[in-house]
């Protein structure tokens, strides 16, 4: 029988999430963790442009793997259709921008994984196996979506979140300079945890959030950074009519932009360091880490707050709205 009465919890609305049929699990990399154990790979294929914490799971389940490069689309510079039967391809969907790609690679490739840890609102393609990571696009701590046709028979223990949320209330109390020490202390305590699934409370949250009103402002936010940007960005940007992308990613040959955001308060990632160590000066990737911009659009800010983004890029000029 549940409890009845005595005093409140958190208060939250209980809605629906957003992927309402998937299995819920802890982390991304432990999603992937999960389908490594289920498909038993005897080789996996990832790109180089990746996050480091990808390569935890392979060396833990001792599975070798091969890097590939991607080309100017950020699509693989591979030839996947002739992987061998065992052999998987790990293919992310990168800033939430390439579902059309991701539509055609399903087709084509076999043993296929997608990583939608940046690209949370995408959908999954039917049979292939798919995981996301919910911190990236919301105010959670943890949590994990994953699509695939079966199930490990394994019971995982559940995760407990408890302990996670200072660095979120703290952003919520204090300011965001304040509270980051808290969110690098959360992410390193994140690396290396086992499968688990999905905490009551991190679920509670994901059941709470308004999907609509997300997705629409940042499809918002992010035409209106493509507008300005479009004739200057190194990317070229073909959205699929249902993609609603993490950031606006802004690629570009001028220097210093990211410091200039920073110590502007523009809070803007480094995609992925790692990325330094794993490819030489010359390669595309090394570029792409260096040059690339995650620009934020996502649902705390409005039109108004891209202007002021546009400012202090002092690429107004260029704005033709
Ligand atoms: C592209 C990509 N895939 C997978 C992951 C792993 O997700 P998690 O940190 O939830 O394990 C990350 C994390 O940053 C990522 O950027």
């Amino acid at each position: 029988m549940n409890d009845i009465g005595g005093f409140f919890e958190l208060e939250l609305n209980q809605g629906l999430e957003y992927h309402n049929n998937a299995l819920r699990l802890n982390l991304g990399h432990t999603a992937f963790e999960y389908i490594l154990r289920l498909r038993k790979p005897k080789r996996i294929f990832l790109p180089y442009y990746t996050c480091d914490v990808m390569l935890y799971p392979l060396k833990k389940l001792s599975i070798p793997y091969n890097f590939y490069h991607i080309d100017k689309k950020l699509e693989p510079i591979f030839d996947y259709k002739r992987l061998k039967r065992n052999e998987y391809f790990v293919y992310t969907n990168y800033f939430g921008i390439k579902d059309c790609y991701i539509k055609k690679i399903s087709m084509e490739c076999n043993n296929l994984i997608i990583d939608n840890a940046q690209a949370f609102f995408s959908f999954a393609v039917k049979g292939v196996d798919t995981f996301y990571s919910a911190r990236k696009f919301f105010g959670v701590p943890d949590g994990a979506y994953l699509y695939t046709s079966s199930m490990l028979k394994e019971k995982f223990k559940q995760d407990n979140s408890a302990n996670r949320f200072r660095h979120l209330i703290g952003r919520v109390e204090n300011s965001p300079e304040n509270a980051y020490s808290l969110f690098k202390k959360n992410e390193q305590s994140l690396y290396r945890q086992s499968i688990k699934t999905m905490s009551n409370i991190t679920r509670r949250i994901l059941k709470n959030i308004d999907y609509e009103r997300a997705k629409n402002i940042r499809l918002e936010n992010f035409n209106y950074l493509e507008k300005a940007l479009k004739k200057s960005n190194l990317l070229n940007i073909k959205l699929d009519k249902n993609s609603v992308p993490m950031v606006y990613p802004y690629f570009t040959k001028k220097k210093d932009l990211r410091n200039r955001l920073i110590k502007n308060r523009i809070f803007v990632a480094q995609y992925w360091p790692n990325v330094y160590e794993w490819v030489s000066k010359n390669c595309y990737e090394y570029y792409l880490t260096n040059n690339l911009i995650p620009l934020p659009i996502d649902q705390r800010y409005s039109v108004d707050d891209m202007k002021n983004i546009l400012e202090i890029l002092d690429l107004s000029i260029e704005i033709s709205l």
